[in-house]
C-alpha cells in the first residue's frame, strides 16, 4: 500500500507542517502521499496540528481540544516557519482533503489522541470527515498510536485501512497489528537494524519507517525492505534514490 516515499506533515522542512502549502509543497516535489496529523477540536471538528498545544506551530496559544474549529482555523500556522508564509492557516481536515483530491495526493492521516482526550470521540469525528469529504476511489489510510482509536475507525468502517504507529519495535505492536488487520506498521526508523526489520519483512508485513531525511539511511532502509520512508524532505530523498 505505502510507496516508497511519502511527505510527512506535507513536506515539513519547506512548508509550513500540515498546512495547505505543506501539502501543495509535497506535491510539487512529486509525493503521490502525505502523511497528516489530525486533532479533534473543543466542538467536534478535526483540524491538522501535530502537537496538542497550538504554540510550536502558530503565532497564537492555546490546547487544541479546549478550543474551537473556527478559532484555531483562524491562526496563523505559517509566520513562524518564515515570513513568506505569514497568513497561512491551520486547515480543518475537509480543506486538507480537498486539497489532497486537487492535487492527486493520497493521504495517511495520523489520528492524535494524547491522555485524556477520548479516542472514540475522535474516531467518530474522523470517521463522520471521511464520509462527508471523501471523494477519491482510493480510500485514505487512517493511522494512530492509539490503538482504541483505530478500533473504533475499524469498527465503524471496516473498509478503511489502518496503520499501527509505533516508536520503536520493542514496545506492544504486534497484538493491535494483528487484532486491527492492520495494513502496515509505521515505526520510528532509529532503532531500526537489519536484523530487526527483515523476520518482519519475511512475514510480509508492511513497514514505513518515520522520519527519515538522510539519503543515505533511506537507502539502507528501503534495501532491507522497508516499504516507505516518511520524510520532511521528500523530493531531495527521492532524487537520492
Ligand atoms: O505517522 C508517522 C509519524 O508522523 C509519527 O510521528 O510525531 O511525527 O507524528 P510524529
Ligand atoms: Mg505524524
Amino acid at each position: 500500500m505505502l510507496p516508497r516515499i511519502i511527505g510527512h506533515r506535507g513536506a515539513a522542512l519547506h512548508a509550513p507542517e500540515n498546512t495547505l502549502a505543506g501539502l501543495r509543497e509535497a506535491a510539487r516535489q512529486g509525493c503521490r502521499w502525505v502523511e497528516i496529523d489530525v486533532r479533534l477540536t473543543a466542538d467536534g471538528g478535526l483540524v491538522l496540528m501535530h502537537d496538542p498545544t497550538v504554540d510550536r506551530t502558530t503565532t497564537a496559544a492555546g490546547r487544541v481540544r479546549e478550543l474551537a474549529l473556527a478559532e484555531i482555523a483562524g491562526m496563523d500556522a505559517g509566520a513562524r516557519f518564515g515570513a513568506a508564509w505569514a497568513g497561512e492557516p491551520v486547515p480543518a481536515l475537509a480543506d486538507a482533503i480537498a486539497a489532497a483530491h486537487a492535487l492527486a495526493l493520497r493521504l495517511d492521516i495520523e489520528l492524535k489522541c494524547d491522555p485524556g482526550d477520548s479516542a472514540a470521540a475522535a474516531a467518530a469525528a474522523l470517521v463522520r470527515e471521511i464520509g462527508r469529504a471523501w471523494k477519491a476511489d482510493e480510500p485514505p489510510l487512517i493511522s494512530s498510536f492509539d490503538h482504541a482509536a483505530l478500533a473504533a475507525v475499524r469498527a465503524a468502517r471496516a473498509d478503511l485501512p489502518v496503520a499501527v504507529v509505533t516508536p520503536a519495535l520493542s514496545d506492544a505492536w504486534r497484538e493491535p497489528f494483528e487484532a486491527l488487520g492492520a495494513a502496515s506498521l509505521h515505526v520510528g526508523q532509529r532503532g531500526l537494524t537489519q536484523e530487526s526489520v527483515s523476520p518482519l519483512v519475511a512475514e510480509g508485513i508492511e513497514i514505513g519507517a518515520y522520519t527519515v531525511n538522510d539519503a543515505a539511511r533511506a537507502k539502507e532502509l528501503l534495501s532491507w525492505g522497508v516499504a516507505g520512508i516518511f520524510s520532511d524532505r521528500p523530493g531531495a530523498i527521492a532524487a537520492a534514490l
